[in-house]
């Protein structure tokens, strides 16, 4: 992959290889400015939600920026449904393909995971920011052992390869234009991202609990009724949902 191609406000640093989008912004936090982004093409150390380790070889697209967005901080988790938005339009643009996302932040292309979004808070010495990472998997070709039922590329999926630099220049302006919309309104992006969720009307269940999607609410929270008939909105954490991966 080479460098992204685009003029946006804020500097796009190009890396062969970091340890981690994320890491890498999250040690420039106390002078990088609002919208400084990191594409990289492979990670050491790539980091997923929950702990996990998010597998970054060549042929994915590892992306992170930096924002310092004016906002109440109870409105920052919403930057990862606007990120997730961003990445489906990008990937339709560029690629033909149309995706579908999964509550709060997974992005499928026919039934298979190809995307997976981090949203993280620095409090350092400078003014607070929040670092956007997205990983894509573009052309990557193997997946762990264990993620092979949901895991996959756009590659794999299309059948065609992806230009990793025009969707990363793609994902960087998509993001830019939303990110601006988001600032002045926080549920601009909601009609949208409630039409590409994949969850409502599907069952689903957290830990043991079984229940059924009923709607995304106007904070992105996920409305869901459990076997009990109790109804419960979630607003962050692991929701699995029946019959998603594999089926288009
Ligand atoms: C997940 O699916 O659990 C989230 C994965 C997020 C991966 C991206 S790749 C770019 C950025 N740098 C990281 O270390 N993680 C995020």
């Amino acid at each position: 992959m080479s460098a992204p191609y685009i003029e946006r406000r804020a500097p796009v640093l190009y890396e062969e290889c970091v340890d981690s989008t994320n890491l890498f912004l999250r040690r420039m936090a106390d002078s990088a400015a609002d919208g400084t982004a990191v594409v990289a093409a492979s990670q050491s150390a790539g980091r997923g939600r929950l702990g996990r380790t998010f597998l970054s070889p060549e042929g994915g697209i590892y992306l992170s920026v930096l924002l310092r967005p004016d906002v109440e901080p109870s409105r920052l988790p919403t930057l990862t449904p606007v990120a997730a938005v961003a990445v489906c339009r990008a990937v339709e643009s560029v690629c033909g393909a149309r995706c579908k996302i999964k509550w709060p932040n997974d992005v499928l292309l026919g039934g298979r995971k190809i995307c997976g979004i981090l949203v993280e808070s620095v409090l350092g010495d400078g003014s607070p920011c929040v670092i956007v990472g997205i990983g894509i998997n573009g052309n990557t070709s193997s997946f762990p052992e264990e993620l092979l039922p949901i895991a996959g590329s756009i590659a794999s999926v299309t059948g065609e390869r992806c230009d990793l630099q025009a969707l990363s220049a793609a994902l960087l302006q998509e993001l830019d234009a939303l990110y601006a919309v988001w600032l002045s309104d926080g549920s601009a992006v909601l009609e949208e991202y409630r039409r590409l969720c994949i969850n409502i009307g599907r069952e689903v269940s957290v830990g043991e609990r079984r229940g059924q999607t009923l709607a995304v609410g106007d904070d992105y929270s996920l409305l869901v009724r459990w076997s009990d008939g109790s109804e419960e909105s979630l607003c962050f954490g692991e929701v699995s949902v029946r019959g998603v991966y594999g089926s288009k």
